[in-house]
C-alpha cells in the first residue's frame, strides 16, 4: 500500500499552487504498491515525452572542476564512496525482487540492461557491472566519462561498461530502452526535475524499474548537507548543493507518478558520524532513495 501520508501530501501538491516546503516526518511504511491514478486532466502521452534539456550549466561546471578526484579516497566524492555499499544493498534487494532474481547469486543481474544516468566517475556503474548487468553509464561532463572509462578498463569485469557523454533526453531521442534506469544524486543538479523524470521514464521498459536517490528539502538536510558538510567540515566544496533545488519525497512521488512511474518503496540513508558509516533507515528526512515501477 502506498503510504496514505505521502499520498495525501502528493494530492495536496497536485492542486494548483500546492507546493509544500515542510519536511516530511518519519513515515510508518516505506512499501508502496499501486500508485494513485494520474489525474484525468493530465495529458498522458504528451506528458511523458521530455521536451527540454536537463542541463544546468552552472552545476556541470562544478562537476567538471573536480572530475579528476572521482576515485580519490579522501577527495570530494568520499561521502558517495562511503554511501555506496548502503545504496547498493537497497538496489540489489529491490531489483532482485523486481526481476525475480536470486539475491544470493554473485551475478544476479546477468541478462539485464541498466543505465546509470549522471554516472560521474562510475562508482555505481562498476559494481552494477560486477553484479552481471550490461551497464550503460551516461554523464553530461566529458571529463567524468573519460575518468570513468579509464578506471573501468583497469578490470575485465567492468571494461564492458558502455560510457557515453550525453544526456537522458538524447537517449530518449535515440529510442533507447533499459530494464532498469538509475539516477543517483543527480536530480538535484538538473534544470527541470519533472522533465528529467519524464526522460527516465521514457528510457525504462514497460514493467521495468526506475531508481532515484536525492536529498530532501528539509531543515535537517540544510543543516547537515550544506552547513556541516560543505562549510564546517569541508567534506564537499562549498556551493555543491543548492537547498532550493532539493525535492521532498512527496514531490518526487508526484512527479514520477505523472511520468508513469509508480513508487513502490522508499528508504533513507543515515550517516553515523561516530563510525563514519551509512545505513538504511526509515528516516527519509535527509538522504533518500525511491524505487518505482514503470507502468504499462
Ligand atoms: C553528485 S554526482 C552523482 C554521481 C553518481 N550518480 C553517483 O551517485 O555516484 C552528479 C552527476 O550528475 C552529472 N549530471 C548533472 N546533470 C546532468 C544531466 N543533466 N545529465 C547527465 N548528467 C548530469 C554530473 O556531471 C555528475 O557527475
Amino acid at each position: 500500500m502506498i503510504s496514505k501520508h505521502i499520498l495525501a501530501r502528493a494530492r495536496l501538491l497536485a492542486r494548483p499552487g500546492g507546493r509544500s516546503s515542510q519536511p516530511l516526518n518519519k513515515l510508518q511504511s516505506r512499501r508502496y504498491s499501486a500508485a494513485p491514478a494520474v489525474p484525468a486532466s493530465t495529458p498522458s502521452t504528451a506528458a511523458n515525452v521530455p521536451s527540454k534539456s536537463s542541463l544546468n550549466e552552472d552545476e556541470l561546471k562544478k562537476f567538471a572542476a573536480i572530475a579528476e578526484t572521482w576515485w580519490e579516497a579522501e577527495g570530494p566524492f568520499k561521502p558517495l564512496h562511503a554511501m555506496n555499499p548502503t545504496r547498493l544493498a537497497f538496489i540489489r534487494s529491490t531489483l532482485c525482487r523486481h526481476f525475480g532474481k536470486d539475491p544470493c547469486c554473485s551475478r544476479p543481474f546477468e541478462g539485464l540492461k541498466f543505465v546509470d544516468i549522471g554516472c560521474g566517475g562510475g562508482i555505481l556503474s562498476e559494481p552494477l557491472a560486477r553484479m552481471g548487468a550490461s551497464v550503460t553509464g551516461v554523464d553530461a561532463v566529458e571529463k567524468n566519462i573519460k575518468i570513468a572509462r579509464l578506471h573501468a578498463d583497469l578490470d575485465p569485469t567492468t571494461s564492458s561498461i558502455d560510457y557515453l557523454c550525453t544526456t537522458a533526453e538524447k537517449l530518449v531521442e535515440d529510442h533507447r530502452k533499459f530494464d532498469a534506469v538509475l539516477a543517483l544524486e543527480v536530480i538535484e543538479h538538473v534544470a527541470d526535475p519533472a522533465d528529467f523524470c519524464k526522460s527516465l521514464s521514457a528510457l525504462t521498459e514497460n514493467g521495468g524499474a526506475t531508481l532515484i536517490s536525492t536529498i530532501n528539502r528539509s531543515m535537517r538536510a540544510y543543516a547537515t548537507t550544506i552547513v556541516v558538510a560543505e562549510y564546517l567540515l569541508h567534506l564537499l566544496p562549498a556551493g555543491t548543493h543548492d537547498w532550493s533545488s532539493f525535492l521532498t519525497p512527496e514531490e518526487l512521488v508526484l512527479i514520477l507518478q505523472r511520468a508513469s512511474v509508480s513508487v513502490q518503496e522508499m528508504a533513507g540513508f543515515v550517516y553515523n558520524p561516530l563510525t563514519g558509516r551509512w545505513s538504511l533507515s526509515d528516516d527519509i528526512v535527509v538522504n533518500f532513495i525511491a524505487y518505482g515501477l514503470k507502468e504499462l
